[in-house]
């Protein structure tokens, strides 16, 4: 064990005096009067990547399609996510963004060259969706653009003019050239990543040299009048703390935001979207929980240089990573989405939310029909992922408080393993509703939460619940409703607070008045 990951395991201890816990016992203690860090919306972002048919069919179906569009952007899909308050998409990728230029993408579509998608499928990618596609599509969801430049195959002034084409309210050859294609307005676009997963195939830089070329290409990412740009930097890969410390030592000061890139990947025996069994659900969700482990140590690297928490900590690719859904293309990535993925999704956004402190931004990967989901299309089809429903109950936390927490947990064990049994995190919003998220992740027991909660009352309770018959449970096009939210009210009040009782398998959200 490193000493800085020492350090914060002794500081996670202190905090909990767990001294006199029974370990059957779950116990929630919420310190209402203790509020300080805001949840950012951000978090509840996500990525969008031109693979398989995220963009393509996912997202745009062209203007003269049988299937509700407006300007080529699929209706549905924008209803579904609007209901989710989706706050920020990232674009064009992934190993896509360094392959990507963005002149291809803009004019008159049947004039546009066209490409080989080499990371994915090897499948000629013909630019109908560009830049005026993705920002529409990000006018119409009302969420706030974060588009990813090229530094591995790119130039500098390629970066740099695209943010002039897209920002600059003026005269400039950019500019005009973006009224001459149909947008004479300029639009915001404050965030802006530099490069991605330039460790791997953004390049298959060092560190260093990354850093050097972080520099050279953000010195040229300008804000023009009013739109203030937002500086994303390349971050790690998982557990790769080497990296975060040479950015943060060589770079730190010239950037806003750190990115983190993390997979949990799948079960332990099977890969499979929907055949597996306890012990794959249980492998799936340890490494899932290993988010809150990368998320400290990054962030006590982060905490050395910056201890300000000026920069902000963006984990712009994470989610599960099944194998692909049996003979569909293997360069797609398109899975299925079970319970499983529900609980995948639960307990780390109650991580994200819990490091409000840095985690300023998170992306699930993928969104539409590429790995963790929140929609899956069909030609006209769509259906809602369980990993949707989540989103969907959780948004209650963006933009609200975080209320500290304490969680005392009993433990679900596999052979000689263990991991808690309930995962928690809890915020007050602006009308001073609060909101507590709980997943119980065992899938045989319920379990019983004793929620204590300091400087508040519970005059008034209601929850949701999403649960199933199965850990495999899904939906599919022809039974779309499998997996759904439904009513929950397995509350008592107490003179402290309430108890609970958490279905198996089940994530929950409460609401207290
Ligand atoms: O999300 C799929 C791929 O995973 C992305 O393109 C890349 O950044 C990551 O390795």
């Amino acid at each position: 064990m490193n000493s800085t990951r020492v350090l914060v395991v002794a500081a996670l201890l202190a905090s909990l005096d767990l001294s006199a816990a029974d370990p059957t016992a779950n116990k929630l203690v919420i310190h209402a009067d203790q509020a300080k860090e805001t949840i950012n919306r951000n978090i509840y972002g996500h990525f969008s990547e031109h693979l398989g048919r995220c963009i393509y069919e996912g997202y745009w179906v062209e203007p003269d399609s049988n299937i509700k569009n407006v300007r080529g952007i699929r209706q549905d899909v924008v209803e579904a996510l609007k209901k989710t308050k989706i706050p920020v998409l990232r674009w064009p990728g992934g190993c896509f963004a360094d392959e990507y230029h963005w002149k291809d993408g803009i004019g008159p579509r049947g004039q546009r060259p066209t490409m080989i998608n080499t990371h994915w499928g090897g499948v000629t990618e013909n630019n109908h969706f560009g830049t005026h596609e993705f920002l529409d599509l990000c006018e119409q969801l009302e969420c706030e653009p974060y588009i990813c430049g090229n530094v591995g195959s790119g130039t500098v002034q390629e970066l740099s003019q695209w943010v002039e084409y897209t920002t600059f309210d003026g005269v400039s050859p950019m500019s005009d050239l973006r009224k001459k294609n149909g947008r004479a307005a300029p639009w915001r676009v404050k965030f802006w990543g530099v490069g991605n997963e330039n460790w791997g195939c953004g390049g298959n830089m060092t560190p260093d040299f990354y850093a050097d070329n972080y520099k050279r290409f953000a010195t040229y990412v300008r804000g023009y009048g009013s739109n203030r740009v937002f500086k994303i930097a390349c971050g790690a890969n998982s557990g790769d703390t080497n990296w975060t410390a040479v950015l943060m030592r060589e770079a730190g000061r010239r950037m806003n935001g750190l990115a983190l890139h993390y997979y949990c990947g799948s079960g332990k025996r099977s890969r499979s979207a929907t055949q597996f069994d306890e012990e794959d659900w249980f492998e799936q969700l340890k490494r899932a929980l290993r988010m809150d482990d990368l998320v400290s140590r990054h962030g006590a690297i982060m905490d050395l240089y910056d201890p300000q928490k000026r920069v902000a900590m963006i984990v712009d690719e994470w989610g599960a990573w099944h194998a692909v859904e049996p003979g569909t293309n293997p360069g797609f990535l398109y899975q299925q989405n079970t319970l499983r993925d529900a609980l995948v999704a639960g307990v780390t956004l109650n991580i994200f939310n819990q490091h409000a402190d840095r985690v300023k931004m998170a992306n699930i990967a993928q969104t539409i029909n590429v790995l963790q989901a929140m929609i899956l299309t069909d030609k006209a089809r769509m259906l809602l992922t369980p990993t949707y429903h989540v989103f969907e109950m959780y948004a209650v936390h963006q933009d609200a408080k975080l209320l500290p927490a304490e969680i005392q947990s009993s433990d679900y064990l596999m052979g000689a393993d263990k991991i808690p049994n309930v995962n928690a995190s809890a915020s007050r919003d602006s009308s001073g509703k609060i909101h507590i998220t709980l997943c119980n992740l065992n899938p045989h027991a319920p379990a019983e939460v004793a929620c204590e909660l300091q400087g508040a009352k519970a005059a008034a309770l209601s929850g949701r619940l999403l649960t199933a018959p199965d850990i495999t449970t899904h939906n599919t096009f022809d039974q779309p409703e499998n997996v759904k939210p439904t009513m929950f009210t397995a509350f008592k009040t107490t003179d402290t607070g309430f108890t609970t009782t958490l279905p198996a398998k089940s994530v929950v959200v409460v609401e207290v008045k």
